[in-house]
């Protein structure tokens, strides 16, 4: 039985609507997706159905800093909104102090890939990768692993939240639960939407002059195939590889070395961060990491799985390079002569000129509109300071 708005029943109920026909003759918490046409919807599993209430909730959890150990970190300290939510660091440092292996990653359309994270084929549900940040401990990001009954039972106190879950969702009793928190952050993400960069508009708006002539031939080059063959892994809509929506929710995800380093010995990348490897430790799977999406990226510096590049321009140098080269250090090694290399990515020339369209036109991909949304930024920030 749907749960109803006190107002809403009230006036179904003087219009004599039958009770059984009301799921179809009205749904409370309706929600509307603030999607262009031209894009298709995200898919959302069967069991966990958005609302606006859940997606409310999911943002104040997003938000909440008291969901760290030590109170110091929420998921928004590591996924800023004004940096396509990353964090600016090459590579991230949890609540207590420990860094990250890895740098941390843009959620714009985090909804629509198949896989989550740099390299782990296994994780797709943002229900299940939430647990990670909250509970990990290798490395520690917010802490929270054993304290989960301590946090929900500040919430349980908070009389904000006391509200949300109880709109979000209809169970009387045991309503404070970890599987509800995931629920609501994962309903939050998905709202997480960038459809609507200058690229947008030129693309797919009708906008001619939406963006630069210079622009306009970065995304020529990007999508020749003659020169690296961006397209090839960063393709469609969203730049990345594979995409899941509704309707089209299996999909595999795909892998790619890129050539960033060729160490010497059994393992060619740094030894924390081998990419699927570390998950199958499959010889083959060696430096293979996740084509992340390319929109809003002159905001998610420094890039890569490590950020161990710094600039666009040092991404173009890598990649026309056909693999990167480190001349000493731990690192040393032709990235170019990596084994496990991606066979397109295999170097290129470039103009002066052709590089600043190839910059021009990522940078069209900067949604501000996504940057700045006021329904995706910290709900706790108009309320006393907590
Ligand atoms: C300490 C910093 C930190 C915190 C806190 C943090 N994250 Fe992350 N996040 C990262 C890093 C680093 C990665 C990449 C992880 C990897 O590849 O292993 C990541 C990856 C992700 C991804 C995958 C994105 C993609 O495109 O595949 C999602 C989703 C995500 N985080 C959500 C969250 C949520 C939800 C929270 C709060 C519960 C959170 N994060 C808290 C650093 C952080
Ligand atoms: C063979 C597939 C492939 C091709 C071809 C390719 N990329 Fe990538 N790209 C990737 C992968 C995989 C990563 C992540 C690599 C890592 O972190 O080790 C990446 C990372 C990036 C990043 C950094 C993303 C971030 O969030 O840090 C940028 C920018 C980028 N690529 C741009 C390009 C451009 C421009 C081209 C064409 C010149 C190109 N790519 C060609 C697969 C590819």
């Amino acid at each position: 039985m749907l749960r109803l708005l006190p107002s809403i029943a009230i006036a179904l109920a003087t219009m004599g609507v039958a009770g059984g026909m009301l799921s179809k003759v009205i749904e409370p918490t309706a929600f509307e997706w603030n999607i262009p046409a031209s894009f298709p919807r995200p898919a959302v599993p069967a069991d966990n159905p958005m609302s606006v209430a859940k997606v409310a909730l999911g943002r104040h959890l997003f938000y909440d800093r008291r969901m760290s150990v030590n109170g110091q970190q929420s998921c928004a300290s590591c996924h800023r909104q004004e940096l396509a939510f990353t964090d600016g660091r090459a590579r991230s440092v949890g609540t207590t102090g420990e860094t990250h292996p890895r740098s941390s990653m843009s959620l714009a359309n985090v909804a629509y890939n198949t896989a989550l994270t740099w390299a782990d084929p296994r994780a797709r549900a943002l229900e299940d990768q939430a647990l990670v940040p909250m509970l990990g401990a290798h490395p520690i990001e917010l802490g929270l692993g054993g304290r989960e009954a301590e946090f929900l039972r500040v919430v349980q106190q908070d009389s904000v939240y006391r509200q949300l879950f109880a709109s979000a969702y209809s169970e009387t009793e045991n309503v404070y639960t970890t599987k509800h928190v995931v629920r609501a952050i994962a309903a939050f993400e998905r709202t997480l939407l960038s459809m609507r960069s200058p690229y947008d508009k030129y693309r797919y708006g009708g906008e001619a002059n939406a963006i630069s002539e210079s622009a306009k031939r970065g995304e020529a080059f990007f999508f020749s195939g003659q020169h690296g063959g961006c397209f090839q892994c960063h393709g469609g809509w969203n730049f990345t590889g594979s995409v899941r929506f509704e309707g089209r929710a299996d999909v595999e995800p795909s892998f790619f070395n890129t050539g960033l380093y060729n160490l010497k010995g059994a393992s060619s990348y740094p030894a924390q961060n081998t990419g699927v490897h570390g998950v199958t430790g499959r010889a083959e799977d060696m430096g293979k990491f996740r084509a992340p999406t390319l929109r809003n990226i002159a905001v998610t510096a420094p890039y890569m799985h490590d950020g161990s590049v710094l600039t666009l321009d040092a991404v173009l140098d890598h990649y026309a390079a056909g693999g990167r080269t480190i001349a000493n250090g731990r690192n040393a090694g032709v990235g170019h002569l990596n084994p496990n290399k991606a066979p397109n990515v295999d170097g290129f020339t470039l103009t002066a000129q052709q590089r600043r369209d190839v910059i021009a036109f990522l940078e069209s991909l900067t949604d501000s509109t996504f940057l700045t949304d006021t329904t995706l930024s910290d709900p706790w920030r108009r309320r006393p300071r907590r």
